[in-house]
């Protein structure tokens, strides 16, 4: 099948190498021609396991080709997929300008019957909106051109996206008629093998979906730090407790680790869009409004605790810090309890001396020329005289250190850990002061 993605961002992207992958013919148009090229080139601008492999054998095979050109994109795909960021705008809603650009240029462009599918996370009444656009720009133009307007949010993890991708768990299609459900149907087909994993609904509903998901999982979260939180008061053990709740099926085991705050481009913005949204409508969202307060606090947890363990201040100290991707398996920092954390410490006057496998071209780029900013090229580089370690993302390499060498080198055998990664009698009887979330030492 022949398709146009728009947004060669990290879901348009992802979308267009699975899709040319089980052998479609795709095409993906940016605006922004410096990323075309270097897509072209064979340049992935983000890390994310298995799609650069994937994306220099589509290309090379000519099933998955990059552009500018919207008229020729248009003119290609039966669908026509768009995959354009939503930021937040300042009121938290998310912004669609881009989402109805691309609307209005596939209008622009299109001769022939064209299914438009909203792959961004956007509100609800969105595809409505797409619609309305699309109409506007032919009726302008005095012309009549067949489409159809479908929802199909991502549910791709960063870290995990390929693999979400060709073996998904769920694929929602909302859409109101039913020649565009079947050809979604048949586009789905080869990763809908062995179960069938499309839910068909209304398009309002498959819009509300996607939120209700990442609502669901950030409330989860949050409703675990509240809980660690709780437990450091009354000499609980958030692990123990966690593993006990977590053998209740209803309740289950994914998703409840506390730790330093959610983080990422996902969870953050889609609960304030989504409390936006039902603001709009009339509609206080008093869970939304607390899952995103008792975030914003966990996020400042960590420090608090550093504070409090330094009597005298942070003027002038220097601490080792492991971990600056809002988690593992990606270079993303957005919304990244590490960002959090370091400027905390700057701005009490304090050091940091960062590693992280991935994530420090992004911190260059976020922090150019930072003062108080020492970027390490292993983590054992942080540690030499710094006066505490500091865990802020739960990478696999940072999970069995060499605590001898971490005691030797720190000036002090201090570790604050963001993530529970150890166990505080071992690190305790390593001679540590180790300062975890939830737990007891
Ligand atoms: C999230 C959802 O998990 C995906 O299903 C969804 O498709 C995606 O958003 C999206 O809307 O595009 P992602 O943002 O990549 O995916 O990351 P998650 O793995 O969900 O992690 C989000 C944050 O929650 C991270 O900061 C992580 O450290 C934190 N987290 C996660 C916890 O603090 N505790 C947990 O138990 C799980």
């Amino acid at each position: 099948m022949r398709i146009t993605i728009f947004g060669t961002g990290y879901v348009g992207l992802v979308t267009g190498a699975c899709f040319a992958e089980v052998g479609n013919d795709v095409i993906c148009v940016d605006v922004d021609a410096g990323k075309i090229d270097r897509l072209n080139a064979g340049e992935i601008p983000i890390y994310e396991p298995g799609l650069e492999a994937m994306v220099v054998r589509n290309h090379a095979s000519g099933r998955l080709r990059f552009t500018t050109d919207a008229a020729e994109a248009v003119a290609h795909g039966e669908f026509q997929f768009i995959a354009v960021g939503t930021p937040p705008d300042e009121d938290g809603s998310a912004d669609l300008r881009h989402v109805l650009a691309v609307a209005d240029s596939i209008a622009t462009s299109m001769q022939d019957y064209k299914i438009i599918v909203d792959k961004s996370t956007v509100p609800v009444g969105t595809a409505d909106r797409v619609r309305e656009t699309v109409r506007r720009r032919l009726a302008d133009e005095g012309r009549a051109v067949d489409f159809s307007v479908v929802s199909n949010p991502e549910f791709l993890k960063e870290g995990a996206a390929v693999e979400d991708f060709m073996k998904p768990e769920r694929v929602i299609v909302g859409c109101d008629d039913a020649r565009a459900r079947d050809a979604l149907h048949d586009l789905y087909a080869p990763f809908n093998r062995n179960h069938d994993r499309l839910i068909s609904m209304d398009v309002r509903s498959a819009e509300l979906t996607k939120y209700a998901a990442n609502a669901m999982l950030a409330t989860k979260i949050s409703f675990m730090n509240e809980l660690a939180n709780i437990a450091d008061r009354v000499g609980a053990d958030i692990e123990r407790v966690r593993v006990g709740m977590g053998s209740d099926p209803r309740i289950g085991y994914h998703f409840i680790y506390p730790g330093a705050g959610y983080g990422g481009s996902c969870f953050p913005k889609d609960v304030q869009a989504l409390a936006r949204t039902a603001n709009d409508v009339g509609y206080i969202p008093q869970l939304l409004e607390a899952v995103e307060e008792v975030n914003a606090r966990q996020k400042h947890y960590v420090f608090k605790r550093i504070r409090e363990h330094y009597a005298d201040g942070l003027q002038g100290r220097c601490f080792a810090l492991w971990g600056l991707a809002f988690k593992p398996n990606t270079d993303d920092m957005r919304e990244a309890a590490s960002r959090r954390l370091m400027e905390s410490l700057w701005e009490a006057g304090a050091e940091v001396r960062a590693f992280d496998p991935k994530a420090m071209e992004e911190t260059r780029r976020i922090y150019p020329g930072q003062p108080g900013l020492t970027l390490c090229d292993r983590p054992e580089a942080t540690l030499e005289g710094a006066d505490a370690l500091v865990i802020m993302t739960e990478w696999n390499v940072f999970r069995s250190p060499d605590f001898d060498l971490i005691r030797d080198r720190l000036a002090a055998p201090v570790i604050f850990d963001g993530r529970n990664l150890f166990d505080p009698h071992a690190l305790q009887q390593l001679g540590f002061h180790y300062y975890p979330i939830g737990r007891p030492v």
